[in-house]
């Protein structure tokens, strides 16, 4: 049960949004074990709520629920599908300011940017009900007289769901409201450090009308029991994983033994190139969305920022400022910009890269170490004159760290945001529109921000190439991740 004595529930209009039971079969139930484990608000490392801490016997007991429920969600008619997931979007929009203080409180995102995150995950089931209506088929001109060959669309199955802490709303949704409107049921695993959000869902899923078993969630302090569960039983059709690459491979892995579908949404080390022509107010502005949203820890961060040399010194000098005005502080307090870092492990990795590139001959423009508010913030950092040696370079730093180093040639700087196994997005300034047509050809991801910094929109496909996975989230390219196209050939006419 959540914790009676943390203050922060107080404050929440709806308290029994405040879930701490896994939901399976339509009901809450404890873990078979009867264990539990304890959420920890990152603001000021309080506890504050305890959730079902399930084992492998909770996640069979959820597949088996939703491999159940399947043939009746299936065959209900997409309109009626449709009908239920637009009850869901209303009630998620309608309590979102609930959503965003949980949100807040487990996850250390500022309140006014958790509400948006919430808002920006009822934009895909919104999204997804409608294209529920659109999983139009094909026919196919025959080569025989005596035949007519169509294509119909089908839900894959069972679809299993991983889901990451740093956004703890929208990448529920973004795997779930495809999944749902394709006709799937869904077993998801939201991330041990903040399963609040994800409960929350569930509890307006049902009281939107979605039937039991179509919608189960399983928490867990210990990922593995889970996990082998997810991508190991043959019921279960369809992974979406949205993680670290490394676990990704290891799930990929798992799931060869029953060939499962398979959807990751991996690591990043987002290039942000600012070109001599480059409106440098505007750069600047794109750098601050793409690097400070969530307090940097994003898997669209702007990881390395080149900076041609004519607009280094300027560019730098208004940045460093920009991000001197930046408000640290708890996420529900008034006024902050920049929560915390998840927890401690967070904290340390990122002051080990800051360490690191100073180590390598980075120069320090402001913040450099944890702040002084203690417990699991970090100083709003620019680095400038990072080389590529440095460590921050190739892993994704996660942190508000802004690590840039200058440029001259524009193959050359091409060249250097493609030399990473990361695929994920780049973003680049620029007014020539040649050079913006070539430069967006050449970067090898799957997103590109043209003078824009904030590429997250439901209507468009979200997810990248080389060792950043495959797949694509949300727009219209979304629902075919959980759809099976299955050829009829019609003879004897
Ligand atoms: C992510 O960091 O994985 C998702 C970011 C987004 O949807 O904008």
């Amino acid at each position: 049960m959540p914790n009676a004595s943390s203050e922060v529930w107080s404050r929440l209009t709806d308290s029994s949004l405040l879930q701490s039971l896994n939901l399976i079969d339509g009901a809450w139930t404890a873990a078979q074990s009867g264990n539990t484990h304890a959420v920890v608000n990152p603001s000021n490392q309080r506890e504050i709520a305890v959730v079902a801490a399930s084992d492998a016997e909770d996640a069979r007991l959820a597949v088996q629920a939703a491999f159940a429920a399947g043939p009746a969600w299936a065959s209900k008619p997409a309109k009626d599908r449709a009908t239920i997931l637009r009850k869901w979007r209303d009630s998620i929009v309608a309590n979102s300011a609930d959503l965003g203080l949980i949100l807040a409180a487990e996850q250390g995102k500022p309140l006014r940017e958790s509400i948006d995150e919430v808002l920006y995950g009822a934009s895909f089931v919104g999204w997804f009900a409608e294209e529920a209506l659109r999983a139009y088929g094909d026919t196919i001109p025959s080569p025989s007289p005596s035949k007519r060959i169509a294509v119909v669309k089908q839900p894959i199955g069972v679809a299993a769901l991983i889901t990451p802490w740093n956004f703890p709303s929208a990448m529920i949704t973004r795997k779930a409201g495809p999944a749902l409107a394709a006709g799937c049921t869904v077993v998801l695993k939201p991330a041990e450090d903040t399963p609040l959000s994800a409960l929350a869902l569930g509890e307006l899923a049902l009281r939107s009308g979605l039937p039991p078993g179509v919608l189960n969630i399983v928490t867990t302090a210990q990922p593995a029991g889970v996990g082998e569960v997810l991508t190991t039983d043959p019921r279960v059709r369809k992974l979406s994983f949205t993680g670290s690459t490394r676990i990704g491979k290891m799930l990929m892995q798992k799931c060869a033994s029953t060939v499962k579908r398979v959807s990751l949404e991996l690591g990043g080390n987002a290039a942000f190139i600012v070109f001599e022509d480059a409106d440098v107010d505007a750069a600047v502005e794109g750098i601050m969305a793409a690097k400070f949203r969530n307090t940097g820890q994003t898997c669209i961060s702007a990881n390395r920022i080149f900076v041609h040399e004519a607009l280094y010194e300027t560019l730098t000098e208004r940045l460093t400022h920009k991000v001197g005005e930046l408000v640290v502080g708890d996420a529900l307090a008034e006024g902050s910009q920049q929560g915390p870092l998840i927890n401690e492990a967070a904290l340390h990795k990122v002051t080990r890269l800051v360490e690191d590139a100073l180590a390598h001959g980075a120069r320090l423009l402001i913040g450099g170490t944890a702040h002084s508010r203690g417990g699991w913030y970090f100083q709003p950092t620019v680095l400038c004159d990072v080389p590529s040696s440095s460590a921050m370079q190739e892993e994704e730093i996660f942190g508000p760290v802004a690590a840039l180093q200058r440029f001259s040639d524009e193959k050359e700087v091409v060249a250097l945001a493609n030399a990473t196994p990361y695929g994920l997005a780049s973003y680049f300034y620029s007014r020539d529109i040649a050079r913006c047509w070539r430069v967006a050809e050449m970067l090898e991801v799957g997103m590109v921000g043209i003078n824009d910094g904030s590429l997250s929109t439901e209507v468009a496909p979200f997810g990248g190439i080389k060792e950043s996975g495959f797949g694509r989230e949300g727009s219209k390219y979304g629902i075919a991740e959980y759809q099976e196209s299955k050829y009829i050939s019609f003879g004897g006419i």
